[in-house]
């Protein structure tokens, strides 16, 4: 099994998209068994694959999201007849997944989170990776979309990863932002002794003819590190692809040719890398 982390703590870069999009292709095109996980407070990939109605409804019935691997405390159940009594919270093994389509499971995302950032929890940053063990012979690949702030889930998607890959909004300021976010990197593998690989760097939101992505491009080819990370394949800016998402629509369903090829192209750079590095 295989985990790999979308992250750049710059917003709005199409982390999320490119999550939703990957994992759509390598369930669909490589037939691979793919699980995303939605650590995002915001949790706009859960938005992207279960509309509102069913989202609602999941959760009104006690359905599970990522809020059960992360909130281990003991529930107390108020009686009228008894002392209140303590449920223990569910074993990791019997959380159960949403199924999206053939071979693509969710572990939806939690507004909660935001709430349980803010309480005692000792551990909490592991409880994904001991999560991971548990599933790690259903599935060849989990994707994790992260959220853009520096915060307890997003040092526990990289605990949990074997990979992390980078979009990168092609323009000249948010080039800067991705040797923060090595530097960033590099030091929580250091405080938790991580073996984690940079699995690549795309750009995204690219508008082809254009200077601006000219010249991020430039910039990256010429850049001594990032170089040998970059993607030969961008995802180009379409309107379509906004307006798709919110029917749950993947690039793959859509009609847009351009970035279906860009999709295709980048998963099978990523899957290369992968195992280049296994
Ligand atoms: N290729 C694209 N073409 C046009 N719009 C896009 C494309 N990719 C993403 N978008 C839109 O850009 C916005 C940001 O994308 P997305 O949510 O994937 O970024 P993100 O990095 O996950 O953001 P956040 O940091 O808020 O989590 C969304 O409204 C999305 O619909
Ligand atoms: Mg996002």
């Amino acid at each position: 099994m295989i985990v790999v982390s979308l992250i750049n703590m710059k917003g709005g870069v199409a982390k999320t998209t490119m999550a939703i999009n990957i994992a759509d292709c390598l369930a669909s095109r490589h037939g691979e068994r793919v699980l995303l996980i939605d650590v995002d407070p915001q949790f706009n990939a859960t938005q992207c694959l279960m509309s509102p109605e069913d989202y609602i409804a999941h959760v009104a019935g006690d359905g599970d999201t990522i809020l059960k691997v992360f909130d281990r405390s003991q529930r107390v159940i108020p009686s009228a007849v008894a002392n209140p009594q303590q449920a223990k919270p569910k074993k990791l093994e019997d959380i159960e997944i949403v199924n999206v389509k053939q071979n693509f499971d969710l572990l939806p995302g939690n507004l909660e989170l935001y709430r349980l950032e803010m309480a005692p929890g000792d551990g909490r940053e592991n409880r994904l990776k001991n999560y991971l063990q548990k599933v790690q012979n259903d599935y060849d690949y989990v994707v994790i979309d992260t959220p853009p702030t520096p915060s307890v889930w997003m040092t526990s998607a990289l605990i949990a990863s074997d990979f992390y890959l980078i979009p990168v909004k092609a323009d000249p300021i948010s080039l800067t932002g991705i040797d923060l976010l090595r530097s960033i990197i590099e030091e929580k593998k250091d405080n938790f002794g991580l073996n984690l690989e940079c699995a690549g760097l795309v750009l995204t939101l690219t508008e082809a003819n254009t200077k601006v992505f000219q010249r991020a491009k430039e910039n990256l080819e010429n850049d001594q590190y990032w170089r040998r990370y970059l993607y030969p394949v961008s995802l180009p800016k379409r309107v379509g692809i906004a307006q798709g998402q919110l029917e749950q629509m993947h690039i793959l369903s859509g009609d847009n040719s351009e970035a279906k090829i860009a999709i295709t192209g980048i998963t099978t750079e990523f899957t290369n890398r992968v195992e280049e590095n296994e």
